[in-house]
Parts: structure tokens; C-alpha cells; sequence
């Protein structure tokens, strides 16, 4: 029956299916074979050059990624090395779970290669002690000790890590606690957006937080990414405000939860 529908519903259909067989823990490679179209699927240890090229691309024109990292553009081999480093540190499979959404070979890109990502993380499993260490999802590269963040003014860095931690501490981590799936990184490649792959990968998140034993999924959204989640029906609890260190500028965020 599934078969008889046209290719774009199927594939559609595939991964939202493929969603509820991650649950199930049936292998999702039965359905590689049938669809040909997107895969969403958990990411490796090797996915994460991957995924720092997403990040990076869909990010670089954001004006907090221009403010933080002020030398991005002298230095933007030093800014994917932070990167890279920075997520191989968090990239913990314990408690943090990143899904990616890859298109095959044939889709015009040469190799099959991830152009979509989410990372979440399990509340429930994270240590209290690291905590704090979710933002370095947010914050790329600002954290690792691994390199010498030449593209980035250290003033700005810390000031905003400190200034984003207590806004995520107040209207999250003190309020939701351990009872939490945070979405801590959504990205698409700009070349790969406005299909629906970000909505398959928060939704793939609001199917695994009940599974996992949490009540809420919870995430901060740029005003890029707001109406996505609206659209999902995630709710605003707080409109935050990220100034910077001059006071010259703010960056605006929208703390969301769902259900
Ligand atoms: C994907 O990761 C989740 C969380 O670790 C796990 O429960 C699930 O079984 C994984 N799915 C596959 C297909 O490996
Ligand atoms: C880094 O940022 C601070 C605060 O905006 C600014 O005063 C300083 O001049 C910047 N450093 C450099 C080297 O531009
Ligand atoms: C955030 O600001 C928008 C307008 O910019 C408003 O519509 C929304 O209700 C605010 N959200 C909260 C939680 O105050």
C-alpha cells in the first residue's frame, strides 16, 4: 500500500516512520532499501566534520556568531577546528543523542552526507556537574581547550557564555531540572532548507522524550528559528535578551517548551 503513493509522500512517510522504528529499536535499514529519499538517522563519532560544516554554514550569517566570533573571516580554518573539538567533546553518546538527516548519493551532492542536525540532551542522564556543559553545544567552539581560538574575542566569549548560562539556568535548568530533553542544536545546510527536515528532527525529539521518561523538550530559539517550533506547537516562555559586552547591541531569544 505504501508503495502505491507518490515518491515525495513516501518519503516523508519513511521518516516519519523511521522515527517510530528508532523507538522500537528495529533495525532502520529496511527502509533505506525502499526510499532512496532522506534518512534520518542517529549520528557517529564520524558524522561530526558533518556536522560542523552544517553548523557552520547555517550560523555564519547569524549576528551573534558575528559579534562572538569577531576573526571568523581571518581565521575560519581556526573557527571550524574549535569547532570540530568542541563538539568531538560533547559528542557524549551517554546522555547526549544527535540525530542527523542525510540525503543520499543521488541527491546531487556527490557522497551521501548528513545536511541536517539536532543534538539533544537527556536530562535525566546528564550529571548536575555538567550542566553547564550543554552550552558548549550552543556556544560552537567558545569552550574547548583543544585550540586557541584565534577567530573569536575572548571578552565577547565569555562574557556571553556567562550572560547565556544564567538565562538557561533560570528559565530551564531550575525550573525543568533533570526532567528535560533540551534540543541544544538544530541546524540545516542553507542549500538544504525549507524542506521539513528540521520539523522531522524536533519531532523525532517529541517522540523520544516520553520514551526516554521525560516530560518536557525544551529549547532556546533564535528569532530564525521560532516559527518552526510554533509550528510544532511548542509554547514561549520567556522572551531573553543576550546584550553585549559594550551594551551596544542585544540579541534576542525565545525560550520555548513543549508540550
Ligand atoms: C538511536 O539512539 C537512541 C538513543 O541512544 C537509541 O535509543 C536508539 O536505539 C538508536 N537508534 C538506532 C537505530 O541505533
Ligand atoms: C573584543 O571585544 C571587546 C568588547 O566588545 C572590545 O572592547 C575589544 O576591542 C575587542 N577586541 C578586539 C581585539 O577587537
Ligand atoms: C515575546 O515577544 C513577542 C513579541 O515580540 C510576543 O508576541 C510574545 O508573547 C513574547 N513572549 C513572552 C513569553 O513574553
Amino acid at each position: 500500500m505504501i508503495l502505491s503513493l507518490s515518491v515525495p509522500y513516501l518519503c516523508i512517510l519513511l521518516i516519519h516512520r523511521f522515527v517510530c522504528i528508532v523507538a522500537s529499536s528495529i533495525p532502520p535499514q529496511q527502509f533505506l532499501d525502499l526510499s532512496g529519499g532522506p534518512i534520518l538517522r542517529n549520528a557517529t563519532i564520524a558524522d561530526v566534520s558533518a556536522i560542523v560544516d552544517i553548523v557552520d554554514a547555517a550560523f555564519s550569517p547569524s549576528a551573534p556568531t558575528k559579534y562572538r566570533y569577531q576573526f571568523k573571516d581571518k581565521y575560519p580554518q581556526e573557527h571550524r577546528r574549535c569547532m570540530y573539538e568542541a563538539y568531538l567533546e560533547v559528542f557524549d553518546p551517554e546522555y547526549v543523542y544527535v540525530q542527523v538527516i542525510e540525503l543520499p548519493a543521488s541527491s546531487g551532492r556527490g557522497d551521501s552526507k548528513p545536511v541536517s542536525v539536532a543534538a539533544w540532551v537527556d536530562g535525566k542522564k546528564v550529571p548536575t556537574s555538567d550542566m553547564q556543559g550543554w552550552n558548549q553545544w550552543n556556544s560552537g567552539s567558545a569552550l574547548s581547550s583543544k585550540c586557541t581560538h584565534k577567530d573569536e574575542n575572548a571578552t565577547r566569549a565569555a562574557d556571553w557564555q556567562q550572560k547565556f548560562a544564567k538565562e538557561h539556568n533560570k528559565y530551564l535548568n531550575d525550573v525543568y531540572g533533570h526532567n528535560q530533553f533540551y534540543l541544544a542544536v538544530l541546524a540545516t545546510h542553507p542549500d538544504f532548507q525549507g524542506r521539513g527536515y528540521g520539523e522531522q528532527l524536533v519531532l523525532s525529539g517529541i517522540e523520544m522524550a516520553p520514551i526516554l521518561d521525560l516530560d518536557t523538550v525544551t529549547l532556546i530559539a533564535t528569532p530564525v528559528g521560532e516559527p518552526v517550533y510554533f509550528s510544532l506547537g511548542f509554547r514561549p516562555i520567556a522572551n531573553i535578551s543576550i546584550t553585549s559586552v559594550d551594551e551596544d547591541m542585544a540579541f534576542p531569544f525565545d525560550v520555548m517548551v513543549y508540550p
